[in-house]
């Protein structure tokens, strides 16, 4: 790599900017990925070698190569302990220590390290300095709890010789099943078996080895290992080249791999970030709709990246889950290197199909979770306990977002933002992207065009909205800017693999990164944050970090070389995955405290991920483009996103890359209005396209889908709370909400809000009038708008002209609403509640609304409000009960919120008998009021209906409307 740095010429940053214009422009006006920049898992050595292993194994009886040592094995205490042996060639033993814990939390842990690597017993080449162990932190960043070890599992009676039995979890339910040559484990629950550790006996630990110099080319040495069966392919052991870039892998091959079976599991899910269907498809040895590569986790900057592909993009979260009637099991494979996922579905006698997967790690030690389920939601939450919770996102951040690549003045802002107050559409956010910087330098501004800030700023704090600016983390390598003086004078970079300071190019042309593994590094990111350090920012200015896989525009794959070196002296290749989080990590402490005294939670936008990162913000799924296929393949994208643990993302709404037609930006923004991050963003070669620009009808068209966004938004900030408690998705796919029905599982084209049983299905075909939407069971659903009945499980063809997006309300649901049109969500802060009640068939529903500052973590103390409403048929009566967390700040802001009102209750569904009645009663607080009542009669096929208006209660405490 360093021989590519230096092959970069060192030219003015007049020449820079031309070529990266030219790059830039050229770019744009293609239309496809470059897969030539991107490795096969035929050019990644590592993978070539595993997959080349498991068809050795399956060819032959698998090699008696892995086993227990049996006097090794111990189980105290919750946790199992052993040496697995490798044997190799000569009969040599390797050393595997092998841990296997069971938690409080009801997970099993599988953890095998490499003994001599542990203890520092080897050599690196090249006089590398890196880290001898194999990477152990991924843990430090990606989990947050979930580790208490259950003392009570305990070992069965039942054992067999060579076979370790453990039974675990509550109520002892699960078995582990560890059998001891050749090493495997079976995860049972209640007796079936749900997931099984290399039962193909695809396990590799690629061990240390001294490199021994042979005379052989790379062509020989593969053609010796196409020879003879059982050979390794050494000729990428020791070094490896992919576009001009040379790794020189100082520790050699030090993979892991390992074959993970869901026996009877047609469908697996998860592993995001991928394009493609949300039921992963089989990567070897399928029909032609099917992959030939394994899926890719491999953060990367993927330009305009296509569609239905296991091709890595720019995040990654190594989740998946697998899902059938009766059961929902799943694994973590917490790993933070490279790695490819195979899978493969095969009918084995006397069972429905089998998913097996094979996962595949460049480096680092294995260390796996087992989820027993058995339902979506334990899944779910299990999850969470491990990796974090959603961040409570501020509620400016729940609204809708503008941006584009650029708005390129503060005079263009005020602009956008006069326009959108003269069109009557909402917004919350205004962004900045890479051009408000002076020269690309972050922690600028560019005074030529945005010669007032403060104005700007002033104009958006009218109406309350805020500003979003760009911060990436490579700094400009540059004269003149003290970013880049300090940053290399505290010595908080990235290495290259000799240990100086790596130099990369991106946007800024000549760049070093900053290392945000380094504690020093944070704490020293965190005062650039400071208004007085970052002239012209503001409490109200957040942020947007991009970039951040990292991308290197002259990197092996626009990354990093994987021999760079982070703090502790990890290899990037070790890292590579977590690296984005690190740096949004930092970001999101850094804006914590920039008002240490009363701090605003922070809002951060992430383009790099891994599991964990939804602790600290918002992610999009990164340059995707105008096109029909594109919208439609955001909402398999963001379901995927929802059920790994990333609940809160977003797609660029229009298509970054291209100018959509007026259709298709409509469409898009009904889409997006049910996305839960909300951005409509765009390529700076690409028309002007904000929602007024189009005209009639499809400015009116999108001004409704943003102003149903901000009539939804309780729905939405409730949903977000509930997924900040225990981390449920805020988009359900119809699996995770029927989890018995067959018939739902694979589909991936509509989806449930959060737990209010609204069902979207949003268009995304051309010149589509109607909609094919599937009704899971046989509850009652009515037509969001017009209360149309549909009473029959399975699919129903709507009418979806382009003035209407299909959504339903499944009965037995209450959805709160605000139905007063703002400008921005804070405007709409005081304003009253409407309850849509929406009753089931037996006549009941329930729902709920929390509410609190939207701003501050004063919600830890107490001030929120979280109703729990249940309309209840025999007592014919709606009531409202707090369940919030009460504390020291509950008195005081129910005070406030007494003034927030309900203004109306629409019961859909009403019962007939309601039809004469014109007053209902309502008590709080002891005291009743009388309201009036209208009712609708059936009519066709839409369904009865009755508004109350004004019952006289406030949200701020109990309630109860009586109907009977
Ligand atoms: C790449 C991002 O994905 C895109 O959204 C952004 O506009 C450009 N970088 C420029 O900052």
């Amino acid at each position: 790599m360093a021989v590519a740095v230096a092959l970069v010429p060192r030219i003015s940053s007049l020449l820079h900017w031309i070529a990266f214009l030219t790059l830039v422009l050229n770019l744009s006006f293609s239309v496809a990925v470059k897969h030539d920049n991107f490795k096969t898992c035929d050019q990644s050595g590592f993978c070539k070698r595993n997959r080349a292993f498991a068809d050795a194994v399956a060819a032959s009886s698998p090699p008696y190569l892995y086993q227990i040592s049996p006097e090794s094995a111990t189980f105290a205490n919750g946790q199992f302990q052993a040496t697995v042996s490798k044997t190799i060639a000569d009969g040599a033993i390797v050393q595997l220590p092998l841990n296997v814990t069971f938690l409080k939390s009801s997970l099993a842990r599988v953890e095998l390290d490499e003994e001599r690597r542990r203890t520092g017993d080897i050599e690196l080449r090249h006089g590398s300095e890196a880290r001898k162990e194999r990477y152990n932190e991924s843990p430090a960043w990606a989990l947050v709890g979930g580790l208490d070890v259950d003392v009570s599992a305990k070992l069965s009676e039942k054992g067999k010789k060579g076979v370790t039995t453990i039974q675990f979890g509550e109520n002892q339910r699960f078995t582990a099943i560890i059998r001891h040559a050749p090493f495997s484990i079976d995860f049972q629950r209640d007796g079936d078996t749900q997931v099984m550790f290399n039962h193909r006996g695809f396990l590799n630990i690629e061990h240390w080895r001294q490199k021994v110099e042979k005379e052989e080319s790379v062509e020989e040495s593969v053609e010796k290992a196409a020879e003879k069966p059982g050979a390794e392919d050494e000729s990428t052991w020791w070094e490896e080249s992919f576009g001009g870039n040379t790794d020189t892998k100082p520790k050699g091959p030090e993979s892991i791999a390992l074959d993970i079976s869901f026996p009877g599991f047609e469908n697996v899910f998860g592993i995001p970030e991928h394009t493609g269907p949300l039921s992963l498809r089989q990567t070897r040895g399928g029909s032609q709709d099917d992959f030939t590569d394994p899926y890719r986790l491999y953060n990367s900057d993927v330009f305009e990246y296509e569609l239905n592909s296991p091709m890595t993009l720019y995040g990654a979260i190594p989740f998946m889950q697998a899902h059938k009637k009766d059961s929902s099991v799943g694994v973590l494979w917490l790993n933070a290197a490279e790695t490819w996922i195979d899978i493969t579905k095969k009918k084995r006698s006397g069972r429905k199909l089998d998913t097996d997967t094979h996962w595949i790690s460049e480096s680092g030690i294995l260390d796996v979770f087992i989820f027993l389920g058995p339902k979506p939601q334990d899944l779910t939450k299990a999850l969470a306990v491990l990796t974090g919770n959603t961040q409570l996102p501020q509620q400016f951040s729940v609204g809708y977002h503008q941006c584009r690549w650029n708005y390129m003045s503060d005079e263009e802002v005020k602009e956008v933002d006069a326009k959108f107050d003269k069109h009557g559409i909402p917004y919350d956010v205004i962004w900045l992207d890479l051009e408000y910087t002076d020269d690309r330098k972050y922690f600028t501004w560019d005074m030529d065009k945005f010669q007032n800030p403060v104005a700007m700023h002033a104009q958006l704090d009218v109406t309350h909205r805020k500003v979003v600016t760009l911060i990436d983390p490579h700094i400009k390598n540059t004269a003149n800017y003290p970013v880049v003086d300090e940053l290399k004078k505290r010595d908080l970079t990235i290495k290259n693999k000799d240990g100086d300071t790596y130099e990369g190019w991106c946007w800024p042309g000549s760049s070093h990164w900053i290392d945000c593994f380094n504690p020093t590094a944070r704490a020293w990111w965190t005062t650039l944050f400071k208004p007085d350090f970052w002239k012209y920012s503001t409490y109200n200015t957040y942020i947007w970090n991009d970039m951040n896989e990292p991308s290197v525009f002259n990197g092996p794959e626009t990354t990093m070389p994987k021999d760079n070196l982070h703090h502790g002296n990890w290899e990037h290749r070790d890292v590579h995955n977590i690296n984005g989080m690190t740096f949004v990590n930092a970001t999101y402490h850094a804006l914590l405290d920039r008002q240490p005294k009363k701090p605003h939670r922070p809002f951060t936008l992430t383009r790099s991920f891994y599991a964990g990162s939804q602790r600290l913000g918002a992610m999009w799924t990164g340059d995707n483009l105008a096109e029909w296929g594109h919208l439609e393949a955001s909402l398999p994208m963001i379901l995927s996103l929802n059920i790994a643990g990333f609940p809160n993302s977003g797609a660029d709404v229009g298509g970054f890359f291209g100018t959509p037609s007026s259709e298709l930006l409509t469409r898009w923004m009904q889409a997006g209005a049910f996305y839960p991050f909300f951005r409509a963003h765009a390529h700076i070669d690409t028309r002007r396209r904000e929602p007024y620009v189009a005209g009639p009808p499809y400015t009116g068209i999108m001004t409704q889908a943003i102003r149903l966004r901000y009539q939804l938004l309780p729905v939405w900030y409730t949903a977000f709370h509930e997924a900040s408690m225990d981390n449920s998705p805020i988009l359900r796919p119809q699996y995770y909400v029927h989890p018995d029905d067959e018939a739902g599982f694979s589909m991936d084209d509509q989806f449930y809000v959060g737990s209010t049983g609204l069902l979207v299905k949003p268009v995304t075909k051309e010149g589509a009038t109607s909609a094919d939407v599937y009704f899971a069971d046989d509850e009652v659903y009515y037509d969001y708008f017009d209360y149309t009945i549909y009473s029959k499980k399975g699919f129903k063809t709507v009418d979806a002209p382009l003035n209407k997006i299909p959504v339903f309300a499944r009965g037995g649901h209450v959805i709160p609403r605000k139905d007063r049109p703002r400008r921005s969500s804070h405007l709409m802060q005081y304003d009253p509640i409407t309850l849509m009640v929406v009753l089931d068939k037996a006549g009941n529903a329930e729902g709920s609304l929390y509410v609190d500052d939207g701003e501050t973590f004063d919600y830890e103390s107490g001030a929120q409000i979280f109703a729990k409403f249940v309309f209840d048929k025999e007592s014919s009566s709606l009531t409202s009960q707090d369940i919030a967390t009460t504390g020291s700040m509950t008195k005081s802001y129910r005070q406030e919120m007494s003034k927030v009102r309900v203004e109306k209750v629409i019961v859909i569904g009403a019962p007939s008998h309601w039809t004469d009645k014109k007053h209902i009663t309502a008590e709080q607080d002891s005291k009743k009021f009388e309201a009036e009542m209208q009712f609708h009669p059936a009519s066709g096929n839409k369904a009865a209906w009755a508004v109350v208006r004004d019952p006289g209660v406030s949200i701020a405490k109990d309630w109860k409307i009586s109907f009977a």
